[in-house]
């Protein structure tokens, strides 16, 4: 798939997973209830992780999630799964205020988030960055939480909470059914566990509301961060263009030589290559001796032997030379060797 192409499914992931509830709120669909007294509410754990599945019952969808929360530094991650194997990384880094979105672990969008008060994040907490882990799972006190009764939800027993929330900056209004494990039931997680979401709302026109029904179960639900902290990291090799500097490169010395091991993951070209590079940025020399066993040497190479390019780019000629045979050749310094820049890609 094209980058152009990737971008494009990544902006059509984040419409979904950010305007479930675009429009504008049908104010009657519920009313606000006061928060039961005398019943304590069940403990979110400042941290956590958890799998959800995500059920859009007005949407017949499934989505998976993987959920880490980090309260102590206030970074967020949720993995999402969807359909045909695709898979979106959200991350949000509190301390530069910025998500990274990344498509397939291949392709990163950054996501400013100075300026802006809406995590959209999953359940979407508005006006508040970053939000508690309680407000993030829209189960606290200041929402209105009404105790109803004890049920029972995927056979465990639980304790029923009802709630009837608005997402302001999406103009929603919906009720929340939460439901956690009862406290004579055991969890491997010794306090309440929660065991689901239910989540039914309006948004759009009075006359034409838009309804929307999401079932949230939670399984494999910590009370701790039990992944390592490089979770919250973008991937390896992923490379996200816009993201914040927060490090400066390392400085490196103008004169410098190396060994190099470069390792060509190509279909087309699998093949490890060793080479010295002598590099002085005072006489802008660069030279650089390497063997090419594989043989997809360019002209004038034609031996897997050891060769060498020295590039002068005082005069601007490379000399080629086959340290085998001994013989070189000079040429204007082009740009289809590794020390000169690319020209950009379009
Ligand atoms: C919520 O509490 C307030 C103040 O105690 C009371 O006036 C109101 O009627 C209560 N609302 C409901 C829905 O019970
Ligand atoms: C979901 O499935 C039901 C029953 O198969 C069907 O009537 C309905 O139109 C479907 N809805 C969507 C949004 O695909
Ligand atoms: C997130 O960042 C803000 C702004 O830098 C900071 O005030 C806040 O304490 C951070 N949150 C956490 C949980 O560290
Ligand atoms: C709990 O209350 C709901 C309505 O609030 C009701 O439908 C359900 O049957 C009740 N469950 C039990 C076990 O009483
Ligand atoms: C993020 O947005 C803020 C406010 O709009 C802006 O000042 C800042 O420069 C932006 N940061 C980056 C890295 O673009
Ligand atoms: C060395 O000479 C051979 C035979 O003339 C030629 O094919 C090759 O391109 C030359 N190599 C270099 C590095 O000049």
């Amino acid at each position: 798939m094209a980058i152009r192409q990737l971008v494009a499914w990544i902006l059509l992931a984040l419409a979904v997973i950010s305007c479930q509830f675009c429009g504008f709120a049908n104010g009657e669909f519920c009313q606000k209830v006061n928060t039961t007294e005398g019943v304590g509410l069940p403990y979110i754990p400042p941290s956590y992780q958890t799998r959800i599945e995500m059920n859009i019952l007005t949407k017949n969808q499934t989505y998976e999630f993987q959920e880490w929360f980090d309260g102590y530094l206030g970074n967020v991650r949720i993995r999402r799964y969807q359909k045909d194997g695709e898979i979106d990384d959200y991350i949000y880094n509190n301390a530069t205020r910025e998500i990274y979105v990344i498509f397939n672990d291949l392709v990163c969008l950054v996501i400013n988030m100075t300026g802006k008060t809406d995590l959209d994040l999953l359940f979407g907490v508005d006006g508040r960055l970053l939000p508690s882990s309680a407000l993030m799972l829209r189960f606290s006190k200041e929402f209105g939480m009404e105790y109803r009764n004890k049920s029972i939800v995927r056979g465990i027993t639980v304790d029923y909470w009802y709630s009837c929330q608005t997402w302001k900056e999406r103009k929603a209004v919906f009720e929340v059914h939460w439901y956690f494990s009862a406290s004579s039931w055991n969890t491997p997680y010794d306090v309440n566990l929660p065991v689901r979401a239910e989540v039914i709302g309006e948004a759009g026109d009075v006359s034409n509301p838009r309804k929307f029904h999401m079932i949230y179960d939670f399984v494999s639900f910590r009370d701790v961060l039990m992944a390592e902290n490089t979770i919250f990291d973008t991937p390896t090799g992923v490379y996200c263009e816009d993201r914040m500097q927060v490090q400066k490169p390392p400085e490196l010395p103008a004169v410098m030589s190396y060994t190099q091991e470069m390792l060509v993951h190509d279909p087309a070209l699998e093949m490890v290559q060793y080479g010295n590079v002598y590099y002085d940025g005072s006489q802008f020399l660069v030279k650089y001796q390497f063997r090419d066993p594989n043989g997809d040497t360019k002209p004038p190479f034609y031996n897997p032997g050891s060769m060498t390019v020295i590039q002068d780019f005082t005069t601007g000629i490379s000399y080629f030379i086959d340290d085998l045979i001994g013989n070189c050749t000079d040429k204007p310094i082009s740009n289809d060797f590794f020390d000169t820049e690319d020209p950009p890609i379009k």
